[in-house]
C-alpha cells in the first residue's frame, strides 16, 4: 500500500538525475570483477620525468631526489616524550591509522591487483610516505605480503609532516596541490607554525606551508593520475569557499576543539587555544590541537579509539541544519508536497566531502497520519541493511570508461553527478505523496539527515566476513505537524 501513495516524484532541486534510483547499484561491479583482472594484464607503460617524480604516480620528492631510509625519520614514540599532548591527540586520529586502515588495506590491495601495481606507491605515498619515500612498498616477506618497517606502518606520523620542506605544485599541469606535491626532508629540524622555537633535541624552522591549507590540499586533493580527473576535492571545495576568501584554512577547523570549530564557522574568525606545543615549553598564545577528527567514527571505532569516534560523530553532528518547509495547504484526496531543506553550516568543503563516491549521508521522510498509519517513508534500510532505491543521498556517483557505476578509484573517469552540498549552501529535496481521502486533522513529518562511511554492501565486498553491520549517525533531526483541510 505504501509504494502506492509514494509517488516516484521525489527529487532534488539540485543536479539530482534520474540517476539517484540506481544508487545503491553496486553488486553490478562484482560482476565485472574477472573482466577488469583480465585487463590489467596489459599494464600501460607510464611516460613520465623520472628525476622530478622518481616515486611515481605518486608526485612527492625528496631533498636528495631518490630513496631515503625509513631509519632518517624518527618514531611518533620519541616525538611523545617531549610533545606527550599531541602525541596522545594524534595516537587514534586516522593520519595514526592511515596505513593500518582495513578499508584501504583492502581496496588498496584490490586495486594493485587489477591494475598490476600500478595504483601501489601512488595510494601509499600519501597513505605511508615513509613506506614510499624508503622504497620499502616494494619489500615483501616470506609469504610475499608487504614488509614495512615499523615506523613506515604509523602513516601520516609527525616526521611525515613536520619534514615537509616545500610544495612542488607549481610544476604540475593543475597548478594546484594534489597527488603528494611535496619535498620532504628528514633529519634534523622540524618545521612549524613558530618563528622563535627552541628544542635542544632538534632544531626548528618557521614554515609558512604548515600554516596555510595548502599543506593538508597535498594529500587532500586526489587525482586520477592518467585522466587527471579529480576524485576526492576537498582542497578545491574549500579553495572556492567563503571560509577560504576570509582566510580560514583547514588547521582552523580540524586542528581545533569542535566547539572552536563550529564559533569558526558561524564568524568566520580564527579562536585562539593558548597552552604549551612541548613539556617543558613556554605559554604559547596558540596551540594547534592534533586530534585530526573528520567524519570516519567507523574506522577509529574498530581500532581501539572511542574518543576519536566520538569527536567524528560530534563533528557531523556540527555539519549541518535541517528544515521542513511545509506546503501552504494540503487537501484530502489530493497531491501534498513537503520541501526538505538541508544546509551545509559548519563544514568548509562540501558536505559529504573526500571519497563521495562512498560515503553515504541520506534523508530519511516519514509522513503519518493522526492514526500513525504511514502515508510516505522513504529512506529505510532494508534487512540487508541497504538502502532503498529512491532515497536521496547526497554524493557523487562515480562512472568508469566503460559508462557503468564504479567506486574504484583507479577505474574512475567521471562523476555522472554530484550533488553534494557546497560550504554554507543548501539543497531542497521535494517529497509528493498523495494525502488520503479519509485522513483528517494534522499529518506528521518527522526527518533525519543520516550518515554512515560506506554502503552496507562496499563494507560487506571490501572486508568480507569482517565486516561490521555499520553505525549510522543521525547528524540532525526536526519534525513538524501540517494540517489537513
Ligand atoms: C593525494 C593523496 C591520496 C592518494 C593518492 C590516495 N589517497 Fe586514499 N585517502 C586520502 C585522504 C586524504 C583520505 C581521507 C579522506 C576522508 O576520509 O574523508 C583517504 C581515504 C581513503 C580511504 C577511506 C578509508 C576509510 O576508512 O574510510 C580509502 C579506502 C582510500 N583512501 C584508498 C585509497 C586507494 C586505494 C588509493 C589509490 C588508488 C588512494 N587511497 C590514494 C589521500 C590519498
Ligand atoms: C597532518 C600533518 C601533521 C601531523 C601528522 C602532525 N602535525 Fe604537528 N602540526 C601540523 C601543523 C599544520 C601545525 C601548525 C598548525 C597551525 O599553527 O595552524 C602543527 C603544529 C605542531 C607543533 C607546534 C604547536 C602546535 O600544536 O601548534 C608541534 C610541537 C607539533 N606540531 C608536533 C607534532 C608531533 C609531535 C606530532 C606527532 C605526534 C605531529 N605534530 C603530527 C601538522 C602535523
Ligand atoms: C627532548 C624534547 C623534544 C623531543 C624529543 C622533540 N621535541 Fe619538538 N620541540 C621541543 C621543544 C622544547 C620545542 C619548542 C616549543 C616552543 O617553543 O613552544 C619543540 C618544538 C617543535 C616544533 C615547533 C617548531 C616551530 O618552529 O614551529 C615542532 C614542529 C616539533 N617540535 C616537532 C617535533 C617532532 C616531529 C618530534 C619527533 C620527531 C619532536 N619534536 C621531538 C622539544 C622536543
Ligand atoms: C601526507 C598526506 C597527508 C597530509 C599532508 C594531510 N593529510 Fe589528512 N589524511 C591523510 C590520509 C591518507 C587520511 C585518511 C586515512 C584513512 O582514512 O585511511 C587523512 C585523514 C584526515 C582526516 C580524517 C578524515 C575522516 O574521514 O575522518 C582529517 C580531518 C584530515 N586528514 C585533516 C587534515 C588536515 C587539516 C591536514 C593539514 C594540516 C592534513 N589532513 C594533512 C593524508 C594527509
Ligand atoms: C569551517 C570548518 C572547516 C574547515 C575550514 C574545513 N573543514 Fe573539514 N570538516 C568540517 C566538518 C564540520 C566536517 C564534518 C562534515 C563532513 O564530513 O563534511 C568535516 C569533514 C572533513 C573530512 C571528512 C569527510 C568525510 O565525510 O569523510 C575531511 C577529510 C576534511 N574535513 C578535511 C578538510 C580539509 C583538508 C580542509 C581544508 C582544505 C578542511 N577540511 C576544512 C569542517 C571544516
Amino acid at each position: 500500500m505504501k509504494k502506492i501513495y509514494y509517488l516516484p516524484l521525489i527529487l532534488a532541486l539540485l543536479l539530482v538525475t534520474g540517476a539517484t534510483a540506481k544508487a545503491s547499484g553496486y553488486e553490478k561491479d562484482d560482476h565485472e570483477h574477472d573482466e577488469h583482472e583480465h585487463k590489467s594484464e596489459k599494464k600501460p607503460e607510464l611516460d613520465y620525468d623520472h628525476e622530478k617524480y622518481p616515486f611515481y604516480p605518486s608526485l612527492m620528492n625528496t631533498h636528495t631526489g631518490k630513496a631515503v631510509k625509513s631509519t632518517d625519520f624518527t618514531s611518533p614514540d620519541t616525538c611523545k616524550e617531549c610533545h606527550t599532548e599531541i602525541y596522545n591527540q594524534w595516537k587514534g586520529s586516522m593520519h595514526s591509522n592511515a596505513w593500518h586502515d582495513p578499508v584501504f588495506q583492502a581496496l588498496w590491495r584490490l586495486g594493485n591487483k587489477e591494475t598490476g601495481g600500478l595504483t601501489e606507491k601512488l595510494c601509499a605515498g600519501c597513505h605511508t610516505a615513509i613506506g614510499v619515500t624508503s622504497e620499502e612498498i616494494l619489500l615483501r616477506d616470506e609469504k610475499g605480503d608487504y614488509d614495512i618497517s615499523e615506523i613506515a606502518q604509523h602513516g601520516v606520523q609527525c616526521d611525515v609532516c613536520h619534514s615537509i620542506r616545500e610544495a612542488t605544485y607549481k610544476d604540475t599541469e593543475s597548478n594546484e596541490p594534489h597527488n603528494a606535491t611535496f619535498i620532504i626532508e628528514p633529519g634534523d629540524i622540524k618545521r612549524g607554525p613558530y618563528k622563535d622555537a627552541k628544542s635542544d633535541f632538534h632544531k626548528t624552522a618557521y614554515s609558512e606551508l604548515h600554516t596555510k591549507a595548502k599543506l593538508c590540499g597535498n594529500c587532500h586533493h586526489v587525482f586520477h593520475p592518467l585522466n587527471n580527473f579529480p576524485i576526492e576535492r576537498t582542497y578545491d571545495e574549500w579553495k572556492n569557499s567563503v571560509y577560504a576568501q576570509n582566510g580560514i584554512v583547514c588547521q582552523d577547523c580540524h586542528m581545533a576543539t569542535i566547539e572552536d570549530a563550529i564559533e569558526t564557522a558561524r564568524t568566520l574568525k580564527k579562536v585562539k587555544h593558548p597552552g604549551k606545543a612541548a613539556n617543558n615549553g613556554p605559554m604559547r598564545e596558540h596551540v594547534a590541537s592534533h586530534y585530526f577528527v573528520g567524519a570516519n567514527f567507523t574506522v577509529p571505532a574498530l581500532l581501539g579509539a572511542p574518543k576519536h569516534a566520538d569527536m567524528a560523530k560530534k563533528r557531523l553532528q556540527s555539519a549541518a541544519k535541517l528544515e521542513i518547509i511545509p506546503p501552504k495547504e494540503l487537501k484530502a484526496g489530493k497531491l501534498g508536497k513537503v520541501r526538505v531543506k538541508v544546509t551545509n553550516i559548519a563544514a568548509g568543503h562540501n558536505l559529504p566531502t573526500s571519497l563521495t563516491e562512498v560515503r553515504q549521508m541520506w534523508l530519511e521522510v516519514k509522513v503519518t497520519d493522526t492514526k500513525d498509519k504511514t502515508i510516505l517513508h522513504s529512506g529505510w534500510l532494508d534487512k540487508e541493511h541497504k538502502l532503498e532505491p529512491d532515497t536521496i543521498i547526497f554524493h557523487a556517483y562515480a562512472m568508469d570508461a566503460e559508462n557503468k557505476h564504479t567506486i574504484k578509484p583507479w577505474e574512475v573517469v567521471r562523476f555522472d553527478y554530484n550533488n553534494t552540498i557546497p560550504p554554507k549552501g543548501s539543497a531542497t529535496s521535494i517529497y509528493s505523496f498523495v494525502v488520503p481521502a479519509d485522513a483528517a486533522g494534522k499529518l506528521k513529518v518527522a526527518v533525519r539527515l543520516r550518515y554512515r562511511s560506506y554502503p552496507q554492501e562496499v563494507a560487506n565486498f571490501l572486508l568480507g566476513k569482517d565486516a561490521p553491520v555499520l553505525p549510522i549517525v543521525d547528524m540532525v533531526k526536526a519534525q513538524t505537524e501540517i494540517a489537513v483541510n
